[in-house]
């Protein structure tokens, strides 16, 4: 983060805790139920801003190594991302041209991406590097190829397209209009620490609005979170992304000192969501996504939480930190996204957003916006 902008947001945590108040909308918002329900709407959400969207997937420090990959899923499309050795990135659908079954789980270095099947191999090009019983077959070509998908790395986070012959310039340009926001994070240089999958009875919308507002912390995580962050909240949009962002209790202290000796970042949360919902979340140390998909129907949907380490020798610091965050969000904040779809599968009218909760609100209008 450049140290401009990290001045500015620190001040502006710091001003609006010592004046109690937060960045606001200026009014209320009521939304039907059916935004949530609907399966026409769904059906059209699915299509358009995930399939014909490009999606954030990750960092690109996760792959920062020559030689290494990352295996993915993207609405139920296996993808695996690979920088060879003279540093290009590519990307895959993750199934291998013999059969389907994956050449690549989880994350890792090598020189091949190999089949757990029946052992075909694959060089980081895509292209077929060997296979038992080669006389059993005709000669490689084409078709014995992975099938490539547009990527890229972006202000260090790693962007894929995985609707067929989706532009590659597309992918380029998804986050143009917040990407200087996030350069100079280091997100090209954190290492992973791990990915859980949730499986969650809610539409994706709802997992989402759970990281767009603060005004359930002194609630839902009032032994939580709560004894830790405040909710007092900035705001800012981007185009098709915003910004929100927190202070850790305790600013008034972190900030005493003259402004040279502020620290790097802010200290609080700075969530930024990317369209068409991907959250990064930027914590003093360290960084997490929060990746919501649509499910199987319009009252399910799956998420990707992810976690990456600034610093290889604190990496059991960075895992607990992350752990304890997905145990909130699991235990606290998805449960109450639950509660949330039954209710209003139950019968309910419409939901309200009040003025406090800015950015969900900014979010339920660029979706209704978006869609065609
Ligand atoms: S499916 Fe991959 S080697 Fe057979
Ligand atoms: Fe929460």
């Amino acid at each position: 983060m450049k140290r401009e902008t990290s001045i500015a947001l620190s001040e502006r945590l710091r001003q609006r805790v010592l004046s109690n108040t937060s960045d606001e909308a200026p009014g209320m918002m009521e939304e039907p139920a059916s935004v949530y329900l609907d399966p026409g709407r769904w059906q059209r959400e699915r299509q358009q801003f995930f399939l014909d969207t490009p999606q954030v997937i990750g960092f690109a420090g996760e792959v920062a190594a020559p030689g290494s990959y990352m295996a993915a899923e993207v609405m139920q499309v296996p993808i695996v991302v690979t920088r060879d050795e003279r540093g290009e990135l590519r990307a895959f659908v993750n199934a291998c041209a013999h059969r389907g079954a994956r050449v690549a789980s989880g994350c890792g270095t090598g020189k091949r991406l190999t089949c757990a099947y029946h052992g075909w191999s694959y060089g980081f090009d895509g292209k077929l590097a060997g296979r038992p019983g080669e006389a059993a077959f005709e000669a490689p070509g084409a078709g014995t190829c992975l099938r490539s998908l547009p990527v890229s790395d972006r202000a260090g986070l790693l962007v894929v397209g995985v609707s067929p012959g989706m532009d590659q310039a597309l992918v380029d340009g998804h986050l143009d209009e917040i990407a200087p926001q996030l350069e100079d994070l280091g997100f090209d240089r954190m290492q992973s620490v791990q990915t859980r999958r949730f499986d969650v009875a809610a539409n994706w919308k709802l997992v989402v609005d759970l990281s767009h507002e603060s005004y359930h912390f002194a609630c839902l995580h009032r032994d939580s979170l709560s004894p830790l962050m405040s909710s007092h909240a900035i705001v800012d949009e981007f185009g098709r992304h915003s910004r929100w962002a927190f202070p850790m209790k305790g600013i008034e202290q972190a900030l005493g000192g003259p402004r040279g000796d502020w620290p790097e970042r802010p200290p609080g949360v700075i969530n930024h969501t990317l369209f068409p919902g991907t959250v990064v979340v930027v914590p003093p140390r360290d960084a997490q996504l929060i990746r919501v998909e649509p499910g199987a129907d319009p009252g399910r949907s799956v998420v990707f939480y992810s976690g990456v380490c600034a610093d290889p020798e604190r990496m059991e610091e960075s895992r607990q930190a992350y752990e304890f965050g997905g145990d909130i969000f699991e235990t606290e904040d998805l449960v109450a996204a639950v509660q949330c779809q039954q209710g209003l599968a139950a019968g309910q009218r419409s939901v309200l957003f009040g003025r406090n909760e800015p950015i969900v609100q900014f979010w339920h209008r660029l979706w209704a916006d978006a869609l065609r």
